[in-house]
């Protein structure tokens, strides 16, 4: 007899509704006072469980603060908010307005495109109530997409620009590229994060000064793309950009049919990207891994990014043994980096902990994809990780221990739409 687990999905809304800033969600209080874009995604998703139009309002505020230029910043900065740094006045967006910047005050860079897959998904869920929704949102996700593939992917795959493009910001893939940056001239600066949560579960010192100068040299560039592109000492191509893109522009195929548009632009997108894909195969570690456009070097890391190569359609054969070896090697899954390396730390962030928000595309990728027992492992460890440990921002893949922030919508939101029970068969 399973147990009955329906008290969680009333401290999953109770969450969602706690974090709701009126039209958009912050990720958790305190730690994360903004509106952070693949954050924001995941709360529309959650929120379509129970209240619809709450989940579109949701996305159209993200995409309130997309740039002229297409891009959708990572941090939509609402409300100023003393406990958190870096913000608005140190991106310095302001002084980008011939981007069409400044609408909303925002970072300078952008974060895993899920908007479009989970507008198409909250579209699904009511298709009468959606679909002028869809319609109007449809023509800023194509430009949204565009922006990807005209400013970050010249190798094909998705490249970043700064580690918290990724959203696996202290991730060991781009240790190499952070170490050749000398952070020189960053300014004084006080971290808030380290304030909120233990300092052991967060990026260290060498990292933070780091993320500090890459935000400056942006914004000296007045967050310019091509002269980034041109002049910055860090660009990686990665999985998690490369296969949320891959997956969105499949949904945004989905909704161009719907909606009666055009195909072809996406169709082309999606053929680059898979090409892509491939720059970024390690036969070494059997696993997608990240690309040093700079170096020209492979990262060596397996990541739980590694296994979203299903999310984003593949039907990838290669990847089976190496996800067999980390699924037998971790008590929960899907660590975020392998616990066989030596870098591999179970609390610190994007080194080794479980993320629920991974866990949900890879999981649904690999049932799309016929591995229904590897899904549904990763579900029931999420769904253990959660039912154990309550509602944290991610978890110690050796013993469950909830680190980082508490009561943080996206886990609440995956919760909803995937883990619980009563989500059914995804
Ligand atoms: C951290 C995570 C990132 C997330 C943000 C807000 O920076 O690495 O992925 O979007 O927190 O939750």
């Amino acid at each position: 007899m399973t147990a009955d687990l329906s008290h969680l999905d009333g401290e999953a809304r109770r969450i969602l509704r706690l974090n709701d800033k009126g039209g958009y969600t912050v990720p958790t209080a305190g730690l994360y006072p903004y509106q952070w874009n693949w954050d924001s995604a995941f709360a529309g998703l959650g929120f379509a469980c129970f209240d619809v139009d709450r989940a579109w309002s949701e996305l159209e505020t993200l995409m309130s603060g997309q740039w002229e230029n297409g891009m959708v910043p990572h941090i939509l900065f609402h409300r100023p908010d003393p406990g958190y740094f870096p913000g608005a006045d140190i991106w310095g967006t302001q002084d980008a307005a011939g981007k069409g910047a400044g609408r909303v005050a925002s970072s300078g860079i952008s974060q895993p495109p899920v908007a479009a897959s989970f507008a198409w998904r909250i579209y699904q869920r009511d298709p009468e109530a959606g679909a002028e929704r869809l319609r109007r949102m449809f023509p800023g996700l194509m430009a949204f997409h565009r922006w990807f593939m005209a400013a970050r992917a010249e190798s094909g795959a998705v490249a970043i620009t700064h580690p918290w493009e990724a959203g696996r910001d202290n991730a060991p893939d781009w240790d190499a590229a952070m170490a050749r940056i000398s952070p020189e001239g960053v300014a004084p600066y006080t971290r808030r994060d380290t304030g909120h949560v233990n300092p052991r579960m967060r990026p260290t010192k060498e990292d933070y000064d780091r993320y500090i100068w890459l935000v400056q040299f942006g914004r000296e560039r007045g967050w310019d793309d091509a002269a980034i592109a041109a002049e910055s000492p860090f660009r990686v191509a990665e999985p998690t950009l490369t296969f949320t893109l891959m997956r969105a522009c499949r949904d945004l195929r989905l909704a161009a049919g719907v909606l009666g548009e055009e195909c072809a632009e996406i169709d082309g997108w999606i053929a680059r990207l898979e090409a892509g894909a491939e720059t970024l195969w390690n036969p070494e570690t059997g696993a997608y891994d990240s690309y040093d456009l700079r170096s020209g070097q492979l990262a060596g890391a397996v990541s739980n990014a590694s296994f979203l190569c299903w999310w984003g359609g593949l039907d990838d054969r290669r990847s089976r043994p190496t996800l067999a070896r980390i699924l037998d090697t971790a008590r929960f899954a899907l660590p975020s980096f392998d616990p066989a390396h030596p870098k591999f730390d179970p609390l610190r962030y994007w080194r080794g902990p479980v993320w629920g928000v991974m866990n949900m595309m890879a999981a649904i990728g690999l049932a799309e994809q016929g591995l229904s027992t590897e899904a549904a492992r990763i579900r029931a460890d999420t769904a253990a990780l959660i039912t154990e440990n309550g509602f944290a921002e991610y978890f110690s893949p050796e013993d469950g221990t909830p680190a980082g922030g508490a009561t943080f919508t996206w886990t609440a939101a995956i919760w909803l739409a995937w883990a619980s029970p009563s989500a059914g068969e995804v």
